[in-house]
Order: structure tokens, then sequence, then C-alpha cells
């Protein structure tokens, strides 16, 4: 049996994202970036990116996937389905919902930055650093989260929990 427990609430999620929307619209108001969302996890996130940014973005999502069923990550990475607009001298901003290993995110970037685009920058709501195993530079960040099992706002556990707005820890219970 698992219990969820809140730990960022939706208002904290909700005052994060108009934040980061804010420093977004500084950076990129005349820039018409290029939003690449990470599929699946950073739909939410995206979708509510992008209506507090007020400023013309193009956006596409990428498919990758590392986790199999249940809670631990592959090591491989596959690219699942990619990116279908042009990106050679575009502002690109990857979009995620969490940074954990590092793998998904180093990958992607690594394969963006190969196709030449004008600035290729990572915006993340969440990071868990206590479990990264590669380097990787995050421009914009939402929360910093404990190594726990986090679900919500996106982010699930064999495709449930996607749906809650508040981002909870996953508790095993006895
Ligand atoms: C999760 C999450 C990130 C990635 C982070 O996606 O949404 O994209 O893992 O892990 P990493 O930093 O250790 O690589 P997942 O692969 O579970 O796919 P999903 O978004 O479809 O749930």
């Amino acid at each position: 049996m698992n219990k969820l427990k809140v730990l960022i609430t939706r208002e904290e999620i909700e005052r994060k994202v108009a934040e980061l929307a804010d420093e977004l619209r500084r950076d990129y108001q005349d820039k018409h970036p290029l939003l690449i969302g990470i599929l699946k996890g950073s739909f939410v996130f995206m979708s509510d990116l992008i209506r507090k940014l007020n400023i013309p973005v193009e956006i596409d999502f990428v498919k990758l996937s590392s986790y199999g069923a249940g809670k631990e990550p592959s090591d491989k990475i596959k690219q699942v389905q990619g990116v279908k607009t042009s990106i050679k001298d575009r502002h690109v901003l990857v979009i995620e919902d969490i940074v954990d290993r590092g793998r998904t995110v180093r990958f992607l970037l690594d394969y963006l930055g190969r196709r030449k685009p004008a600035s290729l920058k990572l915006c993340t709501m969440f990071d868990k650093p206590s479990r990264r195993v590669t380097e990787v530079p995050i421009d914009y960040l939402g929360f910093t989260v404990p190594d726990a099992f986090v679900v919500g706002y996106g982010l699930d556990l064999n495709e449930e929990f996607r749906y809650l707005p508040d981002l909870c820890v996953l508790e095993d219970q006895e």
C-alpha cells in the first residue's frame, strides 16, 4: 500500500511558475524561442508555463524514457519520438519536469547541441541533485527536492498520479 504526503502545494507551484515565467519573459521577449518538452512528465508544467509567459513561443515535444515499470530507472535512454521542428539557429529552451540522475536531459542536450541552435538552455520544475550521475547545467529551476519518490504535477509511478495538482511524496505503508 502507498501513502501520499504533500511536499509542494499547488499554490506554491503556481507562484513558482509565475516567477519562472517572469524571468523567461525578460530573457526571451524578442527571441521567439522554441520550447521543447520531454514527454510525458513535462506536459503539465509546459502547459502552465506557456500560458503565464505571455510572449510568442513555439512548442514541440520529444518523448524520451528511462524508467521501466516501478521506481528504478533503466540505464539506457531511448529516443522514442524525435523533434520535428528545425532547431538550427533557434533559441531552444528544454522544458523538463524533474532532473533526477540527469541522463535524460544530458542525452537531449547533447542531441540538440549537435544541431546548432542559436542558444540552448534548460528549465526544470524540480531538481533532485542527490541522485545525479552526470553533470547537467540547469538554467531555470523551480524547486530542489529531497531524495524521495515524488509523484504528481506530471510525475508518475507506473502511469498513475500524474494528474495530482500538488507534488507528493509516495511513502510505503506497512
Ligand atoms: C522521468 C522524468 C524525467 C526523467 C528524469 O521520465 O519525467 O524525464 O525521468 O530522470 P533522469 O534525470 O534520471 O534521467 P520517465 O523516463 O519516467 O518518463 P515519463 O516522463 O514518460 O514518465
